[in-house]
């Protein structure tokens, strides 16, 4: 049953990016014709024999970064797959051994945290030093983030700090150390952003407002570097089931991250400032988010994500933004349309039953 409805919504959702492709194409023509603005980005030849662009992604332990790593590989590009672990490495390497690699592509798995900035600096030394005139850089998809679920007044200052360092300081300092590589690939920024940006339920503000300030930098830079030959996209998904998503909503439905032994629950011995009043009323709606959560979101496979990042890759007319899957599309189209008031409203009703 869900699997056929999961099926039939892939299908519009896939007639509605079709049409939105279109539009965007004929979008650029018309901008062309009138505003007399080319497209500065430069559009590359996809992998062949003896051709084998790079692309750097971030965060490929599992999830989106897995999926687009393995499917660019399968393509014939030569990706640089970052992870944070030693052991993260070894295991990419060895499923990279195991794939069959039609367009010998090629994975190249590198230790980099998106915090830490000597790693960041090693791992541009290394691709630099790896990078060829048959293996330019050509894409740096931004993957990694952190994603934590609590009320705004009971998270503690390093869940703000952690998210915000991980999701957006790191992904602008990663940009940063690549961008002259890019420049000289004609390459392409891909951040991966989220739909929670433009709204989501209580208890995830942190999590989408990292995403909503991705959101607005990368219009900005994708402004401020247009003559460079460099396109910023941004991504912005629904909810897609990964392994951790999984495990991050069932934590959630049992009501394990809203506790004390949370390392990013706000810390008692520091803070007497909260009543147990007012925490017993947040975990109560904490409760009712998890409750409900599950019941009206229905996740995507990651390949609906991987196909949007290998259409802002490679596309000769890369659309500026992405709303991935159904759920996604139609958040954006009726925030619009109806106003935060009443989604707000809706919201409300939906996940906190008040
Ligand atoms: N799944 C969804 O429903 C959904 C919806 C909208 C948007 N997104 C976005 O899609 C992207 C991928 O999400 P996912 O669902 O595939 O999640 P995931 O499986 O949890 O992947 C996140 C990746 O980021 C890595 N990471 C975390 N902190 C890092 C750091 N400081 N430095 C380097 N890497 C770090 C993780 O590495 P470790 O294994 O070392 O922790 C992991 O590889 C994220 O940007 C997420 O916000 C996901
Ligand atoms: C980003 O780079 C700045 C400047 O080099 C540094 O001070 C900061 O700690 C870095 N932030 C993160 C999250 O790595
Ligand atoms: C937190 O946000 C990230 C990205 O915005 C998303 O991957 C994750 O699913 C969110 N967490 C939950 C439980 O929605
Ligand atoms: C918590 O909720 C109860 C009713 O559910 C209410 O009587 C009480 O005033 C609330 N406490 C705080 C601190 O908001």
């Amino acid at each position: 049953m869900t699997s056929t409805v999961n099926k039939v919504i892939k299908v519009i959702d896939n007639i509605i990016n079709y049409i939105t492709y279109a539009h965007n194409h004929l979008l650029s023509v018309i901008i062309f014709y009138f505003l007399k603005q080319k497209p500065f980005h430069v559009h590359l030849p996809s992998p062949t024999n003896g051709y084998h662009p790079a692309v750097l992604i971030t965060g490929t332990s599992s999830g989106i970064g897995l999926d687009t790593t393995l499917t660019l590989v399968k393509q014939g590009y030569k990706v640089f797959a970052a992870v944070r672990k030693e052991e993260d490495a070894k295991k990419l390497y060895a499923i990279f051994k195991e794939l069959i690699n039609p367009k010998q592509g090629n994975l190249i798995p590198i230790v980099m945290d998106v915090t830490n900035k000597q790693e960041i600096q090693s791992a541009c030394t290394f691709i630099r030093n790896n990078l060829r005139r048959e293996t330019p850089l050509i894409g740096l998809i931004n993957n990694a983030a952190l994603s934590i679920n609590l009320p705004i007044e009971v998270a503690s200052e390093d869940a703000f700090i952690d998210s915000f360092n991980t999701n957006y300081f790191g992904l602008v300092n990663v940009t940063k150390k690549f961008l002259p590589l890019l420049r000289e690939g004609h390459g392409r920024v891909i951040n991966i952003g989220s739909i929670d940006s433009w709204n989501a339920p209580p208890t995830m503000g942190i999590n989408s407002s990292t995403k909503a300030a991705i959101r607005t930098m990368t219009k900005i830079w994708r402004m401020e570097t247009r003559t460079m030959g460099i396109h910023f996209s941004l991504i912005e998904p629904c909810a897609i089931s990964t392994k951790r998503s999984e495990r991050k909503t069932n934590d959630f439905r049992n009501f394990k991250s809203f506790s004390s032994t949370s390392p990013y629950y706000y810390d008692e011995d520091n803070d007497n400032n909260i009543s147990p009043n007012t925490l017993f009323n947040y975990s109560n709606l904490y409760k009712s988010v998890g409750e409900n959560f599950g019941k009206f979101e229905i996740s995507m496979p990651t390949e609906i994500v991987t196909d949007a990042i290998t259409h802002a890759l490679t596309s000769p007319y890369p659309m500026d933004t992405y709303y991935v899957g159904l759920d996604s599309k139609m958040i954006a189209a009726l925030s619009w349309i109806l106003g935060d008031r009443l989604i707000e409203a809706i919201e409300s009703k939906i996940f906190c039953n008040v």
